[in-house]
């Protein structure tokens, strides 16, 4: 198959396509999704295989206005509300329970669906323009890193889909938070730009889940997820850093330091890929530093990033990067 890459002007194309059961990529405020129909079975069969993803690791219906939310979820709680007044559109997906329309090949064979309203106004026209809602995990093969520009998927999925509809570096740079609302408490099931303090700013309480996971009732637990194509690890600090560097080197690796802005100058010497400083900078800067990494050299060594806040969902992300490797 052909894999077109077209930018604004393919939107039209791009619902058409949706419309007749087929798949498209398109650009998120997060990352980049690969679309198809939430509504059929066919569709989502091909966002399956285009991905090689185990089907019961379930996906993200993405709608284009607030009232869409009732045609996938029942008995939707007025706490759904309150967030979506806060956070929609925007990087935010709220798990809730599903109505029989759903089919379970969306889910996951799950009961639930998650429903998530994008604020990038591309993915929001395709969305209104496709006539239907719009299943769509990251578009990135299954085990990879998630795309933040359309260069990324057209690397895993050239071939296997018809349309990348490019709009661009993504905004936010990581996944969606998910919070479930089928749970007594709310209970984040995924870190990210929105955090449990945002969150508790509408919220009463709010759990994180923490639990080993047997089925895909927490998202990118299961599954190893978002890992580069070359060995990574973590630096415990600056030193450490610096002296793994020193030893991968004389290994004839090709090493690289994923930097914070404050210890460039301790990496002068040093093949590095800036980070840059807050936690908003790291999340926008991570995928594409990775994607970038992996294509440029042979090992990968990541800073040490403060903790709190979105660090914290920027390091979930790492862990997974690195398999948890901290040295
Ligand atoms: O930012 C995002 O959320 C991006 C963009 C494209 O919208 N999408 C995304 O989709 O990250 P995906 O499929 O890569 O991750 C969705 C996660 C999965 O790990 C899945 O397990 C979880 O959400 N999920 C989906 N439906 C669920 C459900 N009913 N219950 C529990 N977890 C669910
Ligand atoms: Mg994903």
């Amino acid at each position: 198959m052909k894999t077109q890459v077209l930018g604004e002007e393919g939107i039209d194309l791009a619902a058409q396509l949706l419309a007749s059961g087929e798949v498209v990529a398109f650009p998120t405020e997060t990352v980049y999704g690969l679309g198809g129909d939430a509504f059929s079975d066919d569709a989502i069969k091909k966002i399956y295989e285009a991905k090689g993803r185990p089907s019961d690791n379930p996906l993200i219906v993405h709608i284009a206005q607030i009232d869409d939310v009732n045609k996938v979820a029942l008995e939707v709680p007025d706490v759904f509300f309150c967030l979506a007044k806060k956070f929609m559109p925007g990087p935010l997906t709220v798990i809730l329970k599903k109505k029989s329309c759903v089919p379970y090949s969306t889910t996951g064979g799950l009961d639930t669906v998650a429903v998530r309203f994008p604020s990038n106004p591309i993915a929001n026209q395709i969305i209104k323009k496709s006539g239907t809602l719009i299943a769509a995990p990251s578009a990135n093969s299954s085990m990879h890193i998630s795309p933040t520009k359309a260069e990324h998927v057209f690397e895993d999925l050239n071939g296997k889909i018809p349309l990348i509809i490019d709009g661009g570096t993504c905004d936010v740079g990581i996944e969606s938070t998910v919070i479930t609302l089928a749970t007594d408490i709310p209970t984040i099931l995924r870190p990210g730009i929105i955090t449990e303090s945002d969150l508790l700013e509408v919220l009463d309480a709010v759990t994180v889940f923490k639990g080993k996971v047997e089925r895909a009732e927490a998202p990118g637990m299961k599954y190893k997820h978002y890992a580069p194509k070359c060995d990574a690890v973590a630096a415990s600090s600056p030193e450490k850093a610096l002296e793994l560097y020193r030893q991968k080197e004389k290994e004839g690796l090709r090493p690289v330091i994923l930097a914070l802005d404050k210890n460039l100058n301790a990496y002068a010497s040093c093949n590095i890929i800036e980070l840059g400083q807050t936690g908003q900078d790291v999340a926008r800067a991570v995928y594409n530093a990775l994607h970038e990494a992996e294509q440029n050299f042979g090992f990968i060594i990541v800073d040490k990033l403060p903790v709190g806040g979105v660090f914290d969902s920027v390091s979930n992300r790492l862990k997974k990067a690195t398999a948890g490797r901290e040295e």
